[in-house]
């Protein structure tokens, strides 16, 4: 069955990014690519992309730095009010609430999962929808003080797998449901 799962990095103190949606913090870090929870293994059962618009300007900017070609063979939905133009065939630009693309989504992952990228505030639309079955949270050894924020309400979370990746903290959780 098809889960709907955000896999993401953060700093300690939950933020995915700083104000200035820089991800330096991130990437200087040390991770084994075959280690616990890695990418890898998770992006093997992702059947489609699901991602705010905010991440997709900042992967086509990093893009057109590094020369680097657009990442996900997947369907990708890029959720916006704008009317951004998608960067391949299967990249679908929409607005709406997460509920109107669930049989959709669903249809296009097939026998795999959707990843919700992120970020935080899609994350959890997602979840008031009841469409976000677990998180998988890479907790990066660096504080941030303020930025975009992993989740933007009170969440109740199980915590059912926790490991080390070198620097990282690898931890998954399953929701529960929104804080009363
Ligand atoms: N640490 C990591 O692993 C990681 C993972 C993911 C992202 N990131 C970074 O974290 C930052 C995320 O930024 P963010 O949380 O501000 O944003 P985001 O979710 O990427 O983008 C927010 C934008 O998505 C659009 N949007 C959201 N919900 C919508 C809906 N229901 N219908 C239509 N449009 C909707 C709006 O775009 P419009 O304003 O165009 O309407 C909104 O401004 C980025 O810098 C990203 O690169 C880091």
């Amino acid at each position: 069955m098809t889960r709907f799962r955000f896999y993401t990095a953060s700093s300690i103190d939950g933020f995915l990014a700083d104000a200035a949606d820089n991800l330096d913090w991130l990437f200087t870090q040390p991770i084994d690519e075959n280690g616990p929870l890695n990418y890898k293994e998770f992006i093997a059962d992702v059947g489609v992309v699901v991602m705010g618009a905010t991440t997709y300007e900042w992967i086509l900017a990093r893009n057109a730095r590094t020369g680097e070609a657009w990442q996900y063979t997947q369907p990708t939905w890029i959720f916006t009010h704008r009317q951004l133009r998608p960067i391949a065939e299967n990249v679908h630009i929409v607005a709406g609430e997460p509920t109107d693309f669930r049989q959709t989504l669903i249809d296009a992952a097939g026998d795999k999962d959707v990843w919700i990228v992120g970020g935080g505030d899609l994350a959890t639309q997602f979840a008031d929808a009841g469409l976000l079955d677990d998180l998988v949270i890479c907790y990066a050894p660096v504080t941030l003080g303020a930025g975009r924020p992993l989740f933007t309400k009170p969440y109740d979370l199980e915590l059912r797998e926790l490991d080390r990746n070198k620097a990282f903290i690898m931890a998954r959780y399953d929701v529960v449901g929104a804080r009363q």
